[in-house]
């Protein structure tokens, strides 16, 4: 079957209060319309208009930065609502295929498997479109979705339009349409604009099909993969979603999660088998963390970090963009940023590596087998050979050679009965 998908992404996300673009915001550390752009390339279709409006500089900027693919941008202007959106879209003369699949870009947990099951309903049945829906227990803010005894859908009636009786329908709309091109051209333009919203509703052409004879069928979903995102709370709610399908896939593979609540682990992290993930511990990406590996609690891995395998990396350390190699321990209250530290070493707690001079940020090399005591400073740039030991306090500003000991403090100076003589003094 030949599609083309519409991804529409121009309204003005007044809902969030935000300088950027709704679908530019992220959901563990990936833009909304990425989520969606991904889960439309993974069933195969390369077809794909994105539907922009007044943020169409930012996210066609993001687009080619991000895609290689040749993913179409028209413009809406001015915003009236979803069913102006395609209507700009077929109005351009833009090449269709003769199915079109179109989304939603603030719905972004789609997933692959659900698109391809609605396409492969859709070239079975005998329909002229399939309308994702799920039955919910608080429908607000969603649209209603009214059926016939035969369970085709007759009308989506908007939050906004709903009498108290409407209101109560538990079966909403989730925001992905498939449409023969033929019946939504031809019905596209019939939409009226809405008194309410001054807007023309996509949702309104649900209306206008059936009353044709044309048949609608809805397909049901889960709630949580259908949920939109109008503002922050729906963002955060997205958010934890999202996680707990990321902590549940790693848990399937063979990594241990001790408190689901409280690990944060975004998309784009690779984690090795039986490595344990204690409470508290944020993990971004993109990461990979080998197996056999100790994370937390309260430990803090940021993006472009590897660390080996059977490595202990504990509470109060955080890690950005290093290469951390195996068996390494870096296990209290430490801060490791733009460093690669050798396999075997030992990191003492309180060590810090002070990348940052104010202008730029500076490299920390340490080799394998190294011990450092507690409490060091690393002033980057520096290289620590092979074997070095570093004495506990130190602070370090030049190389150290392979197999030398480095002291860099005061030495302590003890004064004998120092108490008894000032107390004699007074
Ligand atoms: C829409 C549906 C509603 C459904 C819900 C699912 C309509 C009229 N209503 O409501 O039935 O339950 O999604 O999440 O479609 N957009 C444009 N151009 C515009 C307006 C919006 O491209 O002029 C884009 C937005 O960027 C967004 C999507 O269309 O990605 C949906 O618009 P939004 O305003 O969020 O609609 P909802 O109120 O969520
Ligand atoms: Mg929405």
């Amino acid at each position: 079957m030949k599609i083309t998908a519409i991804i529409l992404a121009a309204g003005k996300g007044k809902r969030m209060k935000s300088n950027i673009p709704k679908v530019l915001h992220k959901i563990s550390g990936k833009e909304m319309l990425s989520y969606v752009i991904d889960s439309v390339l993974k069933v195969g279709i390369n077809d794909i208009i994105i539907v922009c409006g007044n943020s169409f500089n930012e996210v066609s900027n993001f687009i080619r930065k991000n895609y290689k693919k040749n993913i179409k941008i028209i413009r809406q202007k001015p915003l009236l609502g979803t069913g102006h959106a395609i209507a700009t879209v077929i109005k351009t003369g833009v090449d269709l295929k003769s199915v079109i699949l179109i989304l939603n870009g603030d719905v972004p947990l789609i997933k692959p498997e659900t698109l391809r099951k609605m396409i492969n309903i859709f070239t079975k049945q005998n329909c002229d479109g399939i309308i994702a829906v799920s039955k919910v227990k608080n429908p607000s803010g969603y649209g209603r979705v009214k059926t016939d005894i035969d369970g085709n859908i007759i009308k989506i009636i908007e939050e906004k339009d709903a009498n108290l009786t409407e209101k109560k329908i538990d079966i909403i709309n989730g925001g992905l349409y498939l449409f023969k091109k033929k019946i939504l051209s031809e019905n596209i333009f019939k939409i009226k604009k809405n008194v309410i919203k001054k807007e023309y509703y996509l949702t309104d052409i649900a209306e206008i099909i059936a009353k044709t004879g044309g048949i609608l069928r809805p397909h049901m979903m889960d709630e949580a993969e259908i949920k939109g995102i109008n503002d922050r709370i729906q963002l955060a709610e997205v958010e934890a979603i999202n996680n707990k399908k990321n902590l549940e896939k790693l848990a399937k593979n063979g990594i241990t999660i001790k408190d689901f609540n409280t690990v944060f682990i975004e998309d784009n992290v690779i984690i090795g088998k039986n490595t344990v993930i204690e409470p508290f511990t944020v993990i971004k990406g993109p990461t990979k963390i080998g197996p056999f590996c100790n994370i937390g609690p309260f430990t803090h891995i940021r993006p472009n970090t590897i660390i080996g395998k059977n490595c202990k990396i504990g509470n109060f350390v955080e890690i950005k963009k290093s290469n951390i190699g195996d068996n390494v321990h870096i296990a209290h209250l430490s801060y490791i940023g733009d460093a690669t530290i050798g396999s075997g070493t030992n990191i003492g707690a309180g060590t810090i590596t002070a990348n940052y001079d104010g202008k730029k940020k500076n490299k920390t090399f340490i080799g394998k087998n190294v011990y450092v005591g507690s409490d060091v400073v690393f002033i980057a740039p520096v290289k620590i050979g092979d074997n070095a030991v570093i004495g506990a306090g130190s602070v370090i500003t030049d190389d150290v050679p392979k197999n030398s000991l480095a002291i860099a403090r005061q030495r302590q100076i003890n004064k004998n009965n120092w108490v008894i003589k000032r107390r004699k003094r007074k």
